[in-house]
């Protein structure tokens, strides 16, 4: 929801596969505020969401937008939002690149905390995500290969799984466990 202002923004430019003009990237930077009239008009009146939606540019360091907050100046869900955001982003396929693993996209966060990230937050993204990400392609003790689709916060050895067209959840599923990790896959579904 964070990004509904975008809705305000015509479609050549949003999806333009080519640099955009500087012209074109301050349109762009207005869907912060567009989202808050949308919000508010359709009746969202919880302070948190919508400073959320409007700071999820702001960069820890000042350098974001659309005010150049910085540090804890900008909301809590404003901080994790950016850092949602930029994952997200990066980890999906768009119309001018493929999607980065989640590897890279980490080391890219990490290269940037404190610049454009908040430091607690990205270690509790880092936590959360664990040794096996959601689109790592894995190989399970009965032989079969199956790709993540979820952690488990309660045991992150023991994430959620698909195979073929089951979903298994490795806490429940007592006799199975990971024993190789084949390959990263990106999964189309998940950005769509
Ligand atoms: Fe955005």
């Amino acid at each position: 929801m964070h990004d509904i202002g975008k809705v305000k923004i015509p479609l050549e430019i949003l999806n333009a596969p080519r640099k955009l003009s500087s012209e074109e990237f301050e349109l762009i930077k207005n869907h912060v505020l567009y989202a808050k009239e949308l919000l508010e008009n359709s009746g969202i009146t919880n302070k948190k969401i919508i400073d959320g939606a409007l700071e999820h540019h702001e960069r820890y360091d000042g350098s974001g937008y659309i005010f150049k907050k910085k540090g804890n100046e900008i909301s809590y869900y404003g901080r994790v939002l950016a850092l949602a955001d930029v994952y997200d982003a990066l980890t999906s396929k768009r119309s001018y690149k493929d999607p980065w693993t989640p590897y890279k996209t980490l080391s890219y966060i990490l290269a940037h905390v404190n610049k454009h990230f908040d430091p607690v937050f990205t270690q509790n993204l880092v936590n959360s995500l664990g040794l096996f990400p959601p689109g790592m392609k894995v190989m399970l003790n009965d032989g079969s290969e199956g790709i993540i689709i979820a952690t488990n916060r309660a045991n992150k050895m023991k994430p959620i799984i698909k195979i073929n067209d089951y979903i298994v959840d490795l806490l429940e599923e007592k006799n199975l466990r990971i024993t190789k990790i084949v390959a990263y896959e990106y999964i189309e579904e998940q950005t769509t």
